[in-house]
């Protein structure tokens, strides 16, 4: 009988699916998955579905983006970080999770090295793999979840073609500072390496913590490919529309791998989206403001059951400590809070190379993208917690 390839054997069915199985089967409130159960802007809405009534978006728009949509992104760097890319240095992807695919395998050689900071989004692991190369592994610890620069200077040589880092992070809510983007581009620029650097969090950060793209750093914007997307700064998920941008001669690596893929992206959603990036300060504010007031909702909720919290700097996660109130590892943790407690989240022990994976076996990860209405029913089950 015939069977799948070699090259999907080690990735077979992930925890998420068996923890979104088993939240299903006992009905429980999910705070699992970074999906927002709440609408976008409206403008942004009407702005796609208007391009399908009229007919304006349905058929195949230009592999590269729509012009105004690459303009709009191209406006979007310029406005927030002062970058001075024009819409050539923009290409629109099915998504940041497609985006990241196109910049690996446009960019990495078989044999390469690729450095990957844990915990990790899952997909970048398997793609990596699918291009040949070789991942190194460099975790960062709890309380803190930070790296060390010299665990970080050893997982360089000359064979590391690329690193991938995220920031704002999932799942620990981390926002590299200054100094740690500065640690990463000094390797980088002395070891020849291109940054990938995957900031779908870009517009949530907290308190002091201000997000700063790795590409503004000094010598940096010729070796990074920085993708970003829709789906979180405008609640749209499901529409997966999304942006890689850099200087040509990496983008069109990315290029060249899209458009034997997929080719084009959703065509309305790139409408809407163009819509959506022009947007002002006041989307941005009440955005914010309604972020940090669901997180302190889940923050008092987790304290209030006895897990361990410490604010998170960004993105829309908590990662929460559980040891002072549970025997077991962040898997069997998940799995009685599912079934006793009616509660599900994620055991971050899945963004883990096996070497490292005992560093998260104290942790599971929260999200609060949900309604008030859900995190507040939410912290009432967790309360079960305390009593039990
Ligand atoms: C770090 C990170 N990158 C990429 C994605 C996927 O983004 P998109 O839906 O735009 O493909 C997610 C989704 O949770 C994410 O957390």
């Amino acid at each position: 009988m015939p069977t799948y390839a070699q090259r999907v054997v080690p990735f077979g069915t992930t925890i998420f699916s068996e923890i979104n199985e088993l939240a299903q089967k006992h009905n429980a409130l999910n705070l699992s998955q970074g999906k927002p159960d709440f609408d976008g802007p409206q403008v942004m809405l009407d702005a796609a579905i208007e391009s399908i009534r009229t007919g304006q978006a349905n058929q195949y728009p230009p592999g590269y983006g729509i012009p105004e949509m690459r303009q709009a992104v191209a406006d979007h760097a310029q406005h927030f970080y002062n970058l001075p890319i024009t819409p050539q240095d923009v290409l629109i992807s099915s998504g940041a999770a497609e985006g990241v695919y196109a910049a690996i395998m446009g960019v990495v050689n078989p044999g390469d090295e690729v450095i990957l900071i844990e915990p990790y989004f899952d997909v970048y692991l398997p793609i990596v793999e699918w291009a040949g190369a070789v991942p190194v592994f460099v975790p960062m610890r709890p309380p803190e979840w930070r790296f060390d620069p010299e665990e970080l200077r050893a997982a360089f040589s000359e064979k590391t073609r690329a690193i991938i880092i995220n920031t704002p992070h999932n799942p620990t809510g981390r926002v590299y500072d200054k100094e740690e983007l500065a640690v990463i581009a000094d390797l980088c620029k002395e070891f020849d390496a291109i940054v990938i650097s995957d900031e779908v969090y870009e517009h949530l950060t907290y308190e002091e913590a201000k997000h700063t793209p790795i590409s503004t750093l000094p010598g940096m914007f010729e070796r990074t490919l920085t993708v970003s997307s829709a789906a979180k700064t405008f609640s749209v998920t499901g529409w997966k529309v999304g942006w890689i941008m850099g200087a040509p001669e990496l983008l069109t690596g990315a290029w060249r791998i899209r458009q034997n893929v997929t080719f084009a992206v959703n065509h309305p959603g790139q409408v809407g989206v163009a819509c959506a990036l022009q947007l002002g300060a006041d989307y941005y504010d009440a955005y914010h403001a309604m972020y940090a007031s669901k997180r302190q909702i889940l923050i008092d909720g987790l304290e209030a059951a006895g897990l361990k919290v410490s604010s998170p700097e960004g993105a829309f996660y908590i990662m929460a400590d559980f040891s002072d109130i549970f025997d077991g590892d962040d898997v069997d943790f998940t799995k009685y809070l599912i079934s006793e407690v009616g509660v599900a989240c994620i055991p971050p022990s899945a963004f883990f190379s096996p070497e490292h994976k005992h560093l998260a076996k104290d942790h599971v990860r929260f999200t609060y993208c949900k309604v008030d209405d859900v995190l507040l029913a939410g912290a009432e089950k967790l309360a079960k917690l305390r009593a039990k």
